[in-house]
């Protein structure tokens, strides 16, 4: 892994009408563009990568539930949601006053922020010990250290005083981050910290202290070609409508047991155009991971994929490999959700040819983006849709209406693969 940096944000205004029939918000966000890095070339296999993070959100979502019940904490059940990605976005957030930077993994599967696995933290007049204990365990990565209050400074006007964060003193597993950025929802948080409830996320006290208007957060990729990209932008406190084409459309989050902790949809699936669709998935629940590289299926749907398009699993890249002739026939890929299909197109199923080199592969041949979440059964969580999606759709993620958004973008039927 690389190390990038935020480069600049730009504070602006929008006004957005939601296709919900009851909301019509006037908002004004803050965003902080992100940088992709992709796994160094070589060092692992993308698509092992991929199933390791989602078989580590699934047993989490699971033994969240399930040590709840027990009454046992997150630490003692806590699995990997970080540092098996392949993929990684990094963004510079500011700590204390005046602020140090810190490089911190952003990661919408867990929403402890902290910092300290790498740089040291450098306290200020800002800085409270609380002299609780943190731990949190991802699996093959874990940190563990003090809660601190103190001022994080997202981006210029994007401040938050008195957030609670983590201060490690042990921490495996994160090089070259200096800690995480907490994304996901609140609940994650649960028994993390000694005598604490849950932990108030980043966004949570970014609204309840008045620097966003709403507890809503627009995440905008564009596709690319090459690696290193700064291609990504979160808007905190509404969406950025100069990132999308058309509406918005929600999706309530699913209530699902294992994907609800996450950012959790329902979600089917089918293969084809007009009416001759193939259903691939039944109605499910999965997630929206921006931690993932590719879209993840369980393993009937996978199945029927295989077997309408024609492609076969590449042992060299553990990617589905198809012929010139089958892709010449490839049809879309739709992904109903609330009602509304959203259509990957024959070429957003590619991986793009110039990053064939980087998966290990052939220069010349036809890698795909769907990938076997690799279950033998059904376990929760039935579909991650992943980068490979949400750079051919704007996703909007909206706590207080506890409801995912996707809309389409002037990307969304390019042909750059
Ligand atoms: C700071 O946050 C902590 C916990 O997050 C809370 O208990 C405390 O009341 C807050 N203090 C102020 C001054 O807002
Ligand atoms: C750790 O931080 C130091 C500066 O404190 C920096 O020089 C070094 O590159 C960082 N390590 C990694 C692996 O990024
Ligand atoms: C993508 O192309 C299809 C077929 O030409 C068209 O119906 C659709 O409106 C396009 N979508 C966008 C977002 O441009």
């Amino acid at each position: 892994m690389a190390k990038f940096y935020l480069l600049f944000s730009v504070l602006c205004t929008a006004s957005v009408v939601f296709a919900s029939p009851v909301v019509q918000i006037r908002d004004s966000f803050i965003t902080v563009p992100i940088a992709r890095k992709f796994a160094a070339a070589g060092s692992r296999n993308f698509v092992e990568a991929d199933r390791a993070r989602a078989l580590a959100l699934i047993s989490r979502g699971k033994a969240n539930a399930a040590a709840r019940a027990r009454g046992l904490s997150n630490a003692a059940v806590g699995a990997d949601p970080v540092s098996n990605q392949a993929v990684t976005y990094f963004a510079s957030v500011g700590v204390g006053s005046p602020p140090t930077q810190y490089e911190l993994i952003v990661d919408t599967g867990s929403s402890n922020t902290w910092i300290g696995a790498n740089k040291s933290y450098v306290k200020t007049s800002t800085s409270v010990d609380t002299e609780n204990a943190v731990s949190v365990s991802y699996g093959s990565g874990s940190f563990s250290g003090t809660e601190y209050l103190d001022t994080v400074t997202l981006a210029p006007g994007l401040v938050i005083e008195n957030q609670s964060i983590g201060v490690a003193s042990t921490a495996n597993g994160f090089e070259p981050a200096d800690g995480i950025l907490g994304l996901g929802p609140v609940d994650l948080t649960e028994d993390t910290v000694a005598n604490t409830q849950t932990v108030p996320t980043v966004t949570d006290n970014l609204f309840a202290q008045g620097a966003i208007s709403s507890n809503v957060m627009g995440i905008s990729f564009e596709p690319t070609t090459a690696d290193g990209v700064t291609n990504g932008e979160i808007a905190f406190g509404g969406i950025d409508s100069s990132k999308f084409t058309g509406s918005i459309n929600y999706a309530p989050t699913t209530s699902s047991p294992v994907a609800s902790k996450y950012w959790g949809i329902d979600q089917s699936i089918s293969y084809g155009s007009g009416t001759l669709k193939v259903p691939i998935l039944l109605p499910s629940a999965g997630i929206v991971d921006t931690g993932t590289t590719l879209i993840l299926l369980s393993p009937g749907a996978y199945a029927l994929y295989l077997a309408v398009t024609g492609a076969i699993p590449d042992q060299t890249t553990g990617f589905l490999k198809i012929s010139n002739a089958n892709l010449g026939r490839l049809q879309n890929l739709n992904f109903k959700i609330n009602g509304v299909t959203y259509v990957l197109t024959p070429n957003a199923q590619l991986w793009p040819h110039s990053l064939n080199t980087l998966i290990g592969g052939k220069e010349d041949a036809n890698y795909l983006i769907v990938a076997d979440i690799g279950t033998a059964f059904a376990e929760g969580i039935e579909f991650v849709n992943g980068y490979t999606f949400l750079e051919r759709f704007y996703s909007v993620y909206d706590t207080t209406n506890r409801r995912v958004g996707f809309a389409t973008t002037p990307f969304t039927n390019a042909t750059t693969n």
